[in-house]
């Protein structure tokens, strides 16, 4: 049924949403029965970060044989699931020889597949990570971390619409502000990108519970935001205090080799420290709260994300903690980046130097590959 709406629509060239209730490898593996490319651009959202404990269903059993099997017999599950990702893996890999572009949506799917056995790693793969398909965080992405934007949140504690109306035209202007400023054209086009989101944000509905918005913000438009949010609670305008916040999907927060930090390529990826100096560092600047944690994202064991959160209830000393906290929040991650190579990064870098007061980073001094050569060792 599915392959014929496919064929009847691309025929009609109209769109259709269809969604498919039961084991995605017997509906990946229909459609590579296919001659011709029935899927441009595939991906899988599988829940694989958590992989034998109910994130991914294995093919051939119903879900209520599924969640017995998990707990009755782990042992003989995860080898059912590991078999199903072989078997989805090999009918993505016939869909894609004929043209589809697949990418892995942050879920873990590649990985799992490579743990799984299946044949994924690039032939100049250094690493473990280097796999045929590429991650969403390069091809989506981009470099949109090494420039410091990243999911910057703020929750209205009061829960008023009112309230966060407010928050929003104020993130408006400063908006408004920062895309006259001296910045190259790829960072002026953030700018533009964040003020089409922030005013059509209410209008799209976007709140589901607490009053609270997130805006891709860089270093500049964070401190910004939390100066004139605080000044809002300060003057009474907005009627209770503003918590600021971020995801963990962002610039310093979270070392994860597989997706956060699969675009630093210095062999940094692997290590666990920028996210424990993120969270020490911005303790000690004024963060009312912070957690280290292991797993969210891509499972336990390959990530480690640091967050925080800070109260800003209008007083001088909020308004201080949050323009500390948040100068060393963002940049902490934009100077790792810089130093991995990232040429954006180190624009971000040198742009925050001139601009914080105090603030130091050592920049990397790139060796002359042709001098290299020269050199024995
Ligand atoms: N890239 C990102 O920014 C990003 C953001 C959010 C979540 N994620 C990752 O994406 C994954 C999915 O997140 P979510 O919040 O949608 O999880 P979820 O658990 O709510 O949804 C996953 C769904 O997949 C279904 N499923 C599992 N195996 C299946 C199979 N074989 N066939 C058909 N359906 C199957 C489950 O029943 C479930 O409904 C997670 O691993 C998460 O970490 C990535």
């Amino acid at each position: 049924e599915i392959v014929n709406w496919i064929k009847e629509y691309r025929e009609k060239k109209a769109a259709i949403s269809i969604g498919y209730l039961g084991n995605v490898v017997d509906l990946w593996e229909r459609l590579a029965e296919e001659p011709e490319c029935l899927v441009e651009l595939g991906s899988d959202q599988t829940s694989l970060h958590n992989p034998f404990l109910g994130g991914f269903y294995p093919a051939g059993l119903t879900f209520e044989e599924s969640n017995e099997l998990m707990t009755s017999d782990p042992a003989k599950f995860k080898k059912l699931v590991q078999d199903s990702l072989i078997r989805q893996i090999a009918a993505i890999d016939k869909i894609a020889a004929k043209g589809m572009y697949f990418w892995d949506y942050g879920n873990a799917f590649l990985l799992e597949c490579h743990r799984a056995g299946a044949n994924l790693l690039r032939e100049d793969a250094q690493d473990d990570k280097s796999f045929r398909y590429p991650s969403y965080m390069q091809d989506i992405m981009g470099d949109i971390f090494s420039m410091g934007f990243g999911p910057f949140r703020w929750v209205c504690t009061s829960g008023k619409p009112e309230d966060l109306r407010l928050t929003d035209q104020t993130a408006c202007k400063i908006i408004d502000e920062l895309k006259e400023t001296n910045v190259p054209e790829y960072v002026k086009q953030q700018y533009l990108d964040n003020k089409k989101w922030i005013e059509e944000a209410e209008k799209n509905e976007l709140v589901v519970g607490s009053q609270a918005r997130i805006l891709y913000s860089d270093r500049a438009g964070r401190v910004a935001l939390a100066a004139a949010f605080n000044e809002l609670v300060r003057t009474g305008k907005v009627s209770a205090p503003i918590v600021i916040s971020r995801d963990h999907h962002d610039v310093s927060g979270t070392d994860s080799p597989f997706r956060e930090t699969s675009n630093v390529y210095d062999g940094s990826a692997f290590t666990a420290d920028m996210a424990v100096q993120n969270c020490i560092g911005d303790s000690f600047r004024g963060a009312t709260w912070v957690a280290l944690h292991n797993g969210g994202g891509v499972g336990w064991g390959d990530v480690i994300n640091g967050g925080f959160g800070l109260v800003l209830d209008g007083s001088p000393d909020a308004s201080r903690h949050a323009e500390g906290m948040l100068n060393w929040d963002v940049p902490n991650g934009v100077a790792r980046r810089s130093w991995s190579g990232n040429a954006k990064a180190q624009e971000a870098i040198r742009r925050a130097e001139q601009q914080v007061d105090g603030m130091k980073v050592t920049i990397p001094v790139e060796a002359d590959e042709e001098l290299l050569k020269t050199l024995k060792f």
